[in-house]
């Protein structure tokens, strides 16, 4: 074991190599614990929590917020007010990890003004072996590195720089456990992220995730099915399930036949009105899935199923498992038996090697399935994962080409899926006033359509409410409504 230096308290750093493996081990569950030595740590000290990234950090930073609350820590209003700021970190491109290096910087600066705060970072960045050298050398006011397997033992960590005014980095490479119990502090009174799994055992070649997130492990059945009626009865009206890849759901478990078809069909019985869950790998979405969403009343018609790329080629060297054919035929069954099913995607332009013509089949498939919606990327490479290696031809400018002739098709289809409801009245769950103009309020259809619209009736309209709204206008990334008096 390495010795650790003077400053640190604990100096534990990740390994890519590590993080690859993948043991045939039981998954330990844990029960969140606060021990009552960090019960008052925080009282009269304030948080902030700077978010990148997905749903699972979204999820996460949630977790983070309620074992700080727990701990006596409450939420800051400004910057200035911060006497613990955490960064929860996203890896899975350049550019999301150039922009928190970016604010990192300013708040270095910051802290050289306000010694006393705690700097900290978490998430997927600290997970590559790279960016803990570039924090070491480059940011030295960090006091708290730690990764996404160590959330629960935050309080620790701040309990030790409080005390040895020393450093801690604390990453764990393999695995992770579950934890069960963490309290959340959810960001919406009335919409609720519920991690079903955690880790990705895919390993498409372009991904960093099943190196930051570890190996696949499910939550057990009762745990999940109880905290979405716990949340039902609290009020909440809608879930989102979280996992890399949902339809994996119970492949790990060793006593226990039961797959993510079961889940769904069990929590469709609950009391919450509406389900929806993300992320789903099109090779492992089967047939008993398809049916369970046709069959539940409360889960949503919509489905986020990432295509990638639309070549089979390129699918082959992404290592996605599935071709184009193979992901046509699942749309094909979707349609069937969900007909006003409202599918989204994510696409990577540029990934090494793609020719012209493999471009033009992914738009090709665009058209073919025509999306209400997509998430569109430059490929980024990733250093440890295999396609980081792969020869990559193409200059940047044709790379951003690329991105905007798929833009051109994936918006022109956008629109013409969100047409069909002109002059529809549609089910919105509010989400409150838009950010740019109080006077409209916004909220989400129940195939995932963003609505902005106008309140001229004299109804009350509150965060969580499910109304219906007449929908006036179409565009490519939202409609346009007014509430109908009900
Ligand atoms: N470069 C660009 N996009 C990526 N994604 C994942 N890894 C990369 C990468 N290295 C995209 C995929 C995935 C989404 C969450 O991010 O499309 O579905
Ligand atoms: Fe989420 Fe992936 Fe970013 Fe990690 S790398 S935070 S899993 S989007």
């Amino acid at each position: 074991m390495k010795q650790v230096e003077e400053k640190y308290v604990k100096l534990i750093e990740p390994s890519l190599k590590d993080a690859r493996m993948r043991k045939q081990q039981n998954v330990n569950i844990n029960y969140f614990f606060l021990d009552p030595k960090y019960l008052n740590l925080g009282l009269g000290k304030y948080y902030l929590l700077k978010t990148y990234g997905c749903q699972g950090n979204l999820a996460d930073s949630e977790k983070i917020a309620g074992i700080l609350e727990k701990m006596g820590f409450e939420k800051a209003t400004t910057e200035l007010q911060a006497d613990l700021v955490l960064f929860n970190t996203c890896a899975i491109r350049e550019n999301a990890e150039e922009r928190v290096y970016g604010e990192l910087g300013r708040f270095q600066k910051f802290k050289k003004k306000k010694p006393n705060m705690i700097l900290g970072l978490c998430g997927c960045m600290p997970q590559e072996e790279k960016t803990i050298v570039k924090l070491k050398k480059q940011f030295p006011q960090i006091n708290i590195i730690f990764g996404t397997h160590n959330i629960a033992s935050l309080p620790e960590y701040i309990y030790d720089v409080l005390n040895c005014q020393k450093k801690v980095v604390d990453v764990k490479s393999i695995e992770g456990d579950i934890y069960e119990n963490i309290p959340s502090v959810r960001d919406h009174p009335k919409k609720a992220w519920v991690n079903i799994m955690y880790g990705c055992d895919e390993f498409c070649t372009y991904c960093i995730v099943p190196y930051t997130r570890g190996k696949e492990r499910s939550r057990r059945p009762n745990d999940i099915i109880e905290e979405v009626e716990k949340l039902a009865q609290d009020g909440y009206v809608e879930v989102t399930l979280l996992g890399q890849n949902v339809n994996a759901y119970g492949k790990d478990f060793t006593d226990l036949n039961y797959t993510f078809a079961n889940l769904l069909t069990d929590l469709s019985k609950t009391s919450i009105k509406r389900i929806r869950f993300t992320t789903s790998h099109p090779r492992d979405l089967d047939d008993a899935t398809i049916m369970a969403m046709a069959n539940g009343q409360n889960i949503m018609p919509h489905l986020h199923l990432p295509v990638q790329s639309g070549s089979n080629e390129v699918l082959k060297r992404m290592n996605r498992k599935y071709t184009k054919e193979e992901y046509l035929t699942k749309i094909q069954k979707l349609k069937q038996a969900i007909p006003d099913i409202s599918l989204t995607t994510d696409i990577i332009v540029a990934f090494p090697g793609e020719t012209e013509e493999q471009f033009q089949e992914t738009i090709e498939l665009v058209k073919e399935v025509s999306y209400a919606g997509a998430f569109t990327f430059i490929y980024s490479p990733r250093e440890g994962t295999p396609a980081a290696k792969y020869p990559n031809s193409l200059s940047e400018a044709e790379k951003h080409q690329r991105l905007e002739r798929l833009n051109e098709v994936v918006n022109e289809q956008a629109l013409k899926n969100h047409q069909k409801y002109e002059n529809q009245i549609v089910e919105v769950l509010v989400d409150g006033p838009s950010k740019n103009n109080a006077n409209i309020l916004t909220g989400y259809t129940k195939h995932n359509m963003l609505v902005n619209f106008e309140n001229k009736t004299d109804n009350l309209c509150q965060i969580g409410d499910l109304v219906q709204v007449k929908i006036i206008k179409a565009y490519s990334w939202h409609l346009f409504g007014e509430l109908i008096k009900s």
